[in-house]
């Protein structure tokens, strides 16, 4: 398949491409869209072939849910979920467009495919003005799990988009480069005190700051055993995986600094905080960024590790920040790049 890619920087004076897009949506077909965390792989949430496709060109378990993206727009919250609570809306209000998926009881008119067959939606409207624009133009919530073949780190670019799956998709739109960089966090809004399934680019501060308490997912601390579910079923996937084997070193930075030193040679790779680069001679490295710039380290830290991909490199020894703000996602996905591979640094 020929993949046409769009480029729509903003809406206005591409209202032509966005028109073209939003129609391959509803005619079933896949396009990649831009969101502010990362690129997504969108179908029309409403058509159960179009869903499928997408678990088709992904290569994922048909037992992993999507997220539904919506305008802000709070008619559209009450069309896909039943029993929405206050607190839904509050966050909606506070947060929307932004990187928050809330877990609501979903309405029927959801297809099965598209939950997983959970009784569940995970529902959110991203902050990226030409994926609102398309999802309005289609006129349907756009289904879409990070465009990343499934178990390589997301995409946060159209070339990456591109590079995992063009060829099997109708059409990728390029945005941009993804401002936030990791995915969004998810918060599970069907329990009491809700709970946190996914750390991600709205800090857990920020949302306590509005929900008072909200209790941690195990999934997000650990590796799942064994037949173990996780309540967000795709936590339980070894992802973001380099081809070479990660250890992510926890710690005070100029501690695991020291502790990669003295492991890292030739032929290993390294991800450090930038004011470290020049600590690992031989190995190939890659900043994160500055140790207080978390935006930053967020922003860069999938590239990161797909950028060991081209190389030889046999191991990666990754720098983790402390988990305050989007260190916790930022932590999460190196850990869970190294299958929950952490050594401690005291
Ligand atoms: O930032 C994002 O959330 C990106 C962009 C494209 O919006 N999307 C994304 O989708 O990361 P995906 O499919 O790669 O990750 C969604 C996660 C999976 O772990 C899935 O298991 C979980 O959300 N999930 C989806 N629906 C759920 C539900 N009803 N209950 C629990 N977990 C759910
Ligand atoms: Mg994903």
């Amino acid at each position: 398949m020929q993949t046409k890619l769009f480029h729509i920087p903003i809406p206005v004076g591409h209202e032509n491409e966005i028109q073209e897009a939003a129609a391959l949506i509803r005619s079933g077909q896949l396009v990649g869209i831009p969101t502010e965390t990362v690129y997504g792989l969108g179908a029309d949430a409403l058509n159960p072939d179009a869903v499928a496709a997408i678990y088709e060109a992904k290569g994922r378990p048909s037992d992993n849910p999507l997220i539904i993206h919506v305008p802000k727009d709070k008619s559209w919250l009450d069309r896909y979920c039943v029993n929405v609570p206050p607190l839904a809306y509050e966050l909606a209000d506070t947060f929307w467009p932004g990187p928050l998926t809330m877990i609501l009881e979903r309405n029927t008119i959801v297809p099965d495919r598209t939950t997983g067959g959970l009784d569940t939606v995970g529902i959110r409207c991203p902050d990226h003005p030409v994926t609102l624009a398309i999802i309005q133009a289609a006129d349907r919530p756009i289904a879409a799990p990070s465009a990343n073949t499934s178990g390589r780190p997301s995409c946060t670019s159209a070339a990456e988009v591109m590079e995992d799956v063009g060829g099997k998709i109708a059409g990728i739109v390029d945005g941009g480069a993804c401002s936030v960089g990791v995915e969004s966090t998810i918060l599970d809004l069907t329990v009491t005190p809700p709970r946190l399934l996914r750390p991600g680019g709205m800090p857990l501060e920020a949302l306590e700051a509005v929900c008072g308490e909200i209790e941690l997912d195990e999934a997000i601390l650990r590796q799942m055993k064994e037949g173990e579910r996780p309540r967000a079923p795709g936590m339980k996937y070894r992802h973001y995986a380099p081809k070479a084997p990660v250890t992510v070193f926890t710690g005070a930075p100029f501690k695991t600094a020291a502790a990669i030193a003295q492991l890292a040679g030739e032929g290993s790779g390294v991800i450090c905080f930038e004011e470290f680069q020049d600590a690992f001679p031989g190995a190939v490295v890659v900043s994160l960024g500055s140790v207080q710039d978390k935006q930053e380290q967020a922003r860069r830290v999938f590239s990161a590790l797909r950028s060991f991909d081209g190389t030889e490199v046999a191991a990666i020894f990754a720098q983790c920040p402390d988990p305050a703000g989007l260190g916790l996602a930022v932590g999460n996905r190196l850990k869970k790049a190294a299958g929950f591979q952490v050594v401690e640094v005291e």
